[in-house]
């Protein structure tokens, strides 16, 4: 199995990436870390904690991690996510309390072990991946790839030119895609045609295992917010489990490698990323960014693979 590190800010769209992530053989999921986003950093945690709680996965390893973005305050998204940042379903409370060490020192310490490279899967601000990167430049050389959920070459989500985890911590962005290391962009363009709709939520419920019914519920609470008539959406999209479904199964999407900068001064644009699909300035590529996806295909994986809770 593919060896990946989660880091998150659960979050509804985060919770669904880390079900799915932990349903599939072919990836083993090394330790599970959270960022501050969605909600504040201990909310973020304690989510995780209860979701590993749900699948019964007390043996992944949890840490915390930067209470805040690397030069600004904390943005949080609770319109979204609402009060605890999982509202909707019934979630256990923790059975477990995460490691004594810090988010970095954990990705650093299953890093260095692991025999084979580790590929980071970010589907939150990107703090925790910045100062992993700038504290242990010796385990560059150890990292596979970063496939993150972020960004957009058209239209933000947040601001009219950025996406929410890039705008909360631009300069950690900046420095992830300064890295030099390969990257996977999961942005609005791909995630927004990720819509689950409201028949691909009872396809889910009808799945006969409590996480499959969490699954439901926490889609229950994440349509409301995309309901509305201005985003011109038939359902809600599934931005962070696009990650996953990339590395099960990349035949789902079309990508293209671009030159992608991120906006940290803008006066309009701050969290922006600048992505040269055309290749417009002859700036080498950094980044594989993913343009579209099979709809179908991709809420078939997320069926199919809820019914391995059975
Ligand atoms: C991103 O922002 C968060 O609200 C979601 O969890 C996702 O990671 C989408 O812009
Ligand atoms: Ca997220």
């Amino acid at each position: 199995p593919r060896p990946i590190i989660l880091d998150c800010d659960p979050g509804h769209d985060d919770a669904i990436s880390v079900i799915l992530a932990l349903s599939s053989d072919a990836l083993d999921v090394l330790a599970v870390t959270t960022s501050a986003g969605n909600q504040t950093p201990d909310k973020t945690l304690n989510n995780a904690l209860r979701v590993l709680t749900l699948l019964g996965r007390h043996d992944i390893p949890v840490a915390g991690g930067a209470p805040k973005p690397l030069a600004r305050e904390l943005i949080i998204a609770d319109n979204v996510h609402g009060e605890s940042g999982l509202d909707g379903p019934k979630l256990p409370v923790p059975a477990f309390a995460p490691v004594t060490q810090s988010a970095i020192e954990l990705m650093a310490q299953k890093v260095r072990a692991c025999e084979q490279k580790v590929t980071l899967v970010p589907s939150g601000p990107l703090t925790n991946i910045a100062l992993f990167l700038s504290a242990h430049p010796e385990l560059h050389h150890k990292i596979d790839s970063i496939v993150l959920m972020g960004g957009a070459a058209g239209v933000g989500n947040w601001t009219p030119t950025a996406e929410f985890n890039i705008f909360v911590d631009p300069e950690a962005a900046d420095m992830v895609f300064k890295s030099g290391l390969p990257i996977v962009m999961c942005g609005l363009d791909v995630t927004h045609q990720a819509q689950i709709m409201d028949e691909d939520i009872e396809r889910i419920r009808a799945i006969d295992n409590p996480v499959a019914q969490c699954v439901a519920e926490l889609l229950d609470f994440f349509m409301i917010y995309h309901r509305d008539p201005k985003w011109g959406f038939s359902g809600a999209p599934l931005h962070d489990p696009c990650t996953i479904a990339w590395l099960l199964k990349p035949e789902l999407f079309t990508a293209v490698d671009c030159w992608v900068g991120v906006e940290t001064q803008g006066e309009h644009t701050q969290g922006m990323t600048v992505v040269d699909r055309y290749q417009l300035t002859g700036k080498p590529h950094n980044a594989r960014v993913l343009f579209d996806i099979d709809r179908e295909g991709f809420v078939a994986l997320i069926a199919q693979q809820l019914k391995h809770y059975q």
